[in-house]
């Protein structure tokens, strides 16, 4: 597919142009999402046809206009070409995903991440997911493994009504749980010491957010699935200086603990990476 698209492309697009496009576009259900520079904008048409020619399925093309942020890792979307809309149904692993692209975060390249977790949940455990989306890896984990429970928080509106529905759509009802609010106050309220394991799939607050997680797991301890951003030189190994970060503020919290697997999930600037660490807590 990225050979022909490539090769429709290059009639029209710079070489250093096509490089950019070829590797930074998602597809979301039957919606594809681009990213452009300054020089390619005036290409976005022809990009957004090709990619249409290409990938059958989608039926809308949106740019993105702006970095995700914000407490709900927004990201701001202008109509390229097709049909006018932001929702669509993602398929994934077995299961499907509504979202609207627009209202809610969704990254179809966490995959990996998802099914690496799912298959580690052992028998009727019980599951928090600290900052859930629309509830991917709930329901991943859900469909794929014999789960008790996974408490599924989220302080976007938006995105609990799509997990409603998500859990609709796969018939996970009773298995993932919607919760909307802020996670620190549902742990502290409501969810102290029930999970055997804790996700914590945002990396610009899960660093300040790991006491309650530490909260949420169950006095015998349990895992931690914890996502960092880090920045590392060529010289420099980044998951072990998350590794570094965590240990010293795990040390001063006086927690026994392991950091069994560590790993980038992928690179999402030059020099910056998304790391994950799994971390068994005694
Ligand atoms: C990077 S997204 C991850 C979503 C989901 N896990 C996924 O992979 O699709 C982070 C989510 O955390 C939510 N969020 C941000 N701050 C939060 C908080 N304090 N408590 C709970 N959720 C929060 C955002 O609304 C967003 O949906």
């Amino acid at each position: 597919m990225k050979r022909r698209l490539r090769k429709i492309l290059s009639v029209t697009l710079p070489p250093e142009e096509l490089t950019y496009i070829y590797h930074s576009y998602d597809i979301v259900g039957d919606v594809a999402i681009i990213r452009l520079t300054d020089a390619s904008k005036k290409y976005s048409q022809i990009i957004a046809e090709a990619i249409m020619k290409v990938h059958k399925n989608v039926k809308t093309v949106l740019a993105q206009t702006s970095p995700i942020c914000g407490d709900f890792r927004l990201r701001k979307l202008e109509f390229v070409a097709g049909e006018n809309k932001t929702v669509a149904v993602h398929k994934e692993s077995g299961c499907l995903f509504s979202v609207d692209v627009e209202k809610c975060y969704f990254s179809p390249r966490l995959f990996y991440e998802r099914m690496r977790i799912a298959k580690q949940v052992g028998n009727r455990e019980v599951v928090t997911n600290m900052f859930a989306g629309v509830g991917c890896f709930s329901i991943v984990i859900a469909k794929h493994s014999n789960v008790k429970k996974v408490h599924s928080i989220d302080v976007n509106r938006a995105a609990i009504q799509y997990m409603q529905e998500n859990v609709r759509l796969n018939r996970v009802y009773g298995k993932v749980i919607p919760i909307l609010g802020d996670a620190k106050e549902v742990i502290e309220k409501r969810l102290c010491h029930v999970a055997d394991r804790v996700l914590m799939p945002l990396p610009e607050k899960a660093f300040k957010y790991l006491p309650y997680a530490l909260l949420a797991l169950k006095k015998a301890g349990g895992r931690i699935y914890y996502y960092d951003s880090e920045h590392a030189k060529k010289n420099e190994n980044p998951v072990e200086k998350v590794k570094l970060k965590v240990t010293e503020k795990l040390e001063s919290l006086s927690v026994a603990f392991r950091i069994p697997f560590g790993r980038v999930v992928r690179t999402t600037s030059p020099n910056w990476y998304q790391v994950v660490l799994d971390i068994a807590i005694k």
